[in-house]
């Protein structure tokens, strides 16, 4: 368990491990700050600079013009309107040409399968994405047109969104871990011309048939009155076994590489029942089905780009909603590009010899941002990473950081805590000494698991960059710089550049100094989202009627004394026992501070005196057992590390929690459970339904 004082602790970053930093001291990134935010014209001007315009106003007129109050009319946000650009000519065409990076890789590739590994270098993929602009522009699309894209983590995904990019066409990623419902909804609500897609790949040792799926999507969207003409198919699975059958015709050996051992087994297998593994039947319907290969193999590779002006929109992203629809945050071309740079370069200390690696999809907003625009637009070398953290084993990511010397490393809390129940040899079998900074996204991160990352991982050298942001904001909001600011475990410290946050409470008062409440931003940043697809007054009212002249997160947030903030999570996972606020993500840290536990969710439940009370659910360690002392222990543990005030009602064994794909536990469904409600409405997103009839069979019907 950690302790108050270990927490309270500042560990500093050590400014020798990082020489050549961007941001070398607190008082540099204070002066920085300062001068984003009372010059946001001047700061973001300078960054601008450092990107191609094509026609640019001189002066920018306006550089910034917008309305973040409700009360005063439509909400808007322009960066730069009126200059016309093109990301990708940035990312690409100005890497190659004037930085002259056209041989550097942009991607090492590492597949599913260890040993299965491929490398783009700027020039390649700036002539393939090209090559895929021309066969858009062939299949009829033009500037605006929506491409629903549906891949699993292959280069294609990247070179299909440059390409949507270079031609200004906005892309729709879907994440390949959605169910054809959920792609159908997507593909319905954007409206796309086309879709994009792979035949089939493995995530572990799971098949995925991706194009049976998107079949089923297609099917659905005709059935509901929208038939698509097109349908791309990227041969993944395919191109390995041909690739195999070449090199077993070309030499005959079969035992150097694994991935090639391994395919040379399946095609003995073949001969066996066990040939549909690695030949998964592809359903094919020749009018409507086309494969990539094919069309690029005839595609010219050169493309003007499409100049597009600075609000544009570059591309839709889906993000769940409060009321089960998922709403389709739009993103545009200049304020987005600068902002997923500058994050990216800031915040990573980016430098030109840097092997960055984020373990995210690019499914969502954290691959979008820092995988594909963020460290392209900086030129640098990434590893992107097509399998799982389990597979073969569970030192799988401590190998990959090895294999490519990986110095920045960005994952999530939730792939820390499930390294962490692996223990720490598999990590130290590895050297990892090549890393200077590592990453977190996507939920707060509890000390423990934080202290594990610091010391374990990254062997006290490595500032934690925690970095608190949303699909909404575009890139980083809260976050320390890593060679500048003192950490605290848990904390996502201090504003980006750009970022004025404010804490309100219900009555929409700014609250000062220490202080606990909703979290807003107070004025734009250039990531910023400008609307949800074909829903402004959603807009307006999910993200800015609660509190007028504030963009509201939906997050609750406390800043201490010394100026740290610390997300206390969502507020609609917040809850009122007797009258007090209490966090779900503040019981739930308390709940994994003890040695027995390895996940733990927590939600509120009605209470007939005190309105609403904790309901825990806990997934212990390997080795221990869920007993009526260990669930004492609990309370106990969760009264003394925040108050009576919080001690739980409830504490049920979970054998695992239900999560979404990008591994958020869905705490709407924890709710149900808790009250035996079985109206679970829709479970397509979970990665793992088949828990949740053990975890209604595990209820606490009555209390330990
Ligand atoms: C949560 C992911 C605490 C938060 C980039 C936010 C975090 C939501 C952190 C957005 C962090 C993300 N600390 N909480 N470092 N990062 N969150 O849109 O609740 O998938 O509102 O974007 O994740 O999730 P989204």
């Amino acid at each position: 368990m950690v302790q108050p004082e270990e927490q309270a602790r500042l560990y500093r970053p050590r400014p020798e491990l990082l020489p050549a930093a961007h941001v070398p001291s607190l008082a540099d990134y204070r002066r920085l700050y300062r001068r984003s935010v009372e010059k946001p014209q001047e700061f973001w001007g300078d960054v601008a600079k450092e990107f191609y315009w094509k026609q640019q106003q001189q002066p920018w007129v306006p550089f910034l013009w917008y309305n973040f109050d409700a009360t005063k009319g439509r909400i808007f946000i322009e960066w730069m309107k009126g200059a016309k650009t093109n990301v990708c000519y940035n990312l690409l065409d100005r890497n190659v040409g004037e930085k002259k990076l056209g041989d550097k890789v942009a991607f090492y590739w590492e597949g599913n399968e260890p040993g299965d590994s491929m490398k783009i270098t700027y020039g390649e993929l700036l002539r393939k994405v090209c090559q895929f602009a021309n066969v858009l522009h062939n299949h009829g699309v033009k500037k605006g047109d929506r491409i629903s894209i549906y891949l699993p983590m292959i280069l294609e995904l990247v070179i299909a969104m440059l390409a949507c990019a270079r031609i200004g066409a906005i892309h729709s990623v879907v994440f390949a871990g959605f169910s054809a419902d959920s792609l159908c909804e997507r593909i319905l609500d954007c409206g796309c011309s086309l879709l994009i897609t792979a035949d089939a790949f493995y995530r572990g040792d799971k098949l995925v048939n991706l194009k049976q799926i998107a079949d089923e999507a297609l099917q659905k969207s005709k059935d509901k009155g929208f038939p698509l003409k097109k349908c791309i198919v990227v041969k993944h699975l395919g191109r390995e076994e041909i690739a195999a059958d070449e090199e077993i015709a070309a030499d005959g050996a079969c035992s150097q590489s694994p991935p090639l051992k391994r395919l040379c087994q399946d095609v003995q297998e073949k001969k066996t029942e066990s040939s549909q593994r690695l030949h998964p039947k592809i359903p094919w319907d020749p009018h409507m089905d086309v494969w990539w290969q094919d069309l690029m193999s005839g595609a010219s590779t050169e493309c003007e780009p499409e100049w597009c002006d600075s609000e544009d929109e570059l591309f839709i992203l889906y993000t769940s909603g409060s009321t089960g629809k998922p709403k389709g945050v739009l993103h545009t071309v200049g304020g987005y590009m600068l902002y997923a740079a500058t994050s990216f370069k800031y915040v990573f200390d980016y430098q030109p010899e840097d092997i960055y690696w984020c373990t995210a999809d690019i499914g969502w907003i954290t691959g979008h941002s820092y995988i594909t625009y963020g460290p392209l637009a900086n030129g640098a070398t990434s590893v992107l990473f097509e399998g799982i953290p389990t597979y073969p084993d569970a030192g799988r990511m401590w190998s990959i950081i090895d294999k490519y010397k990986v110095t920045k490393f960005y994952t999530a809390p939730t792939a820390i805590r499930l390294l962490m129940k692996y223990g720490e040899e598999l990590v130290k079998k590895h050297s990892r000494k090549s890393l200077k900074v590592l990453g977190t996204v996507g939920e707060p991160i509890n000390p423990e698991a934080w202290l594990w990352y610091y010391r374990v991982v990254g062997e006290e050298r490595c500032p934690i960059v925690d970095t608190f942001w949303q699909t909404e904001t575009g890139g980083h909001m809260l976050t320390p710089l890593p060679a500048a600011t003192p950490m605290k475990p848990g904390s996502a410290t201090f504003p980006f550049f750009g970022v004025v946050p404010a804490i309100v409470n219900e009555s929409g008062e700014e609250l000062e100094g220490e202080a606990e409440g909703y979290l807003v931003f107070k004025q734009p940043w250039p990531g910023i989202m400008r609307t949800l697809y074909g829903n402004h007054q959603q807009f307006e009212t999910t993200y800015f009627k609660k509190f007028p002249g504030y963009y509201v997160t939906g997050d609750g947030c406390r800043r201490d004394k010394d100026g740290y903030y610390w997300i206390t999570g969502r507020i609609d996972d917040m809850l009122n026992v007797s009258g007090h606020l209490l966090s779900t993500a503040e019981v739930e840290s308390a709940l994994l501070g003890h040695a027995a536990v390895s996940e733990a969710a927590v939600v509120s439940h009605p209470h007939p005196l005190k309105g609403e009370c904790l309901y825990c659910f806990v997934t212990l360690k390997d080795g221990h057992e869920f007993t009526k002392d260990l669930a004492d222990e609990l309370k106990k543990q969760v009264r003394e590390k925040i108050g009576p005030i919080a001690t739980p009602d409830y504490i049920q064994n979970a054998p695992s929690l239900p999560k979404t794909r990008s591994g958020k536990i869905t705490r709407r469904i924890l709710r149900k459970i808790a009250q035996n409600d079985r109206d679970l409405g829709d479970i397509s997103t979970l990665v793992n339904p088949g828990i949740i009839n053990q975890l209604f069979n595990n209820r606490c019907d009555t209390k330990l």
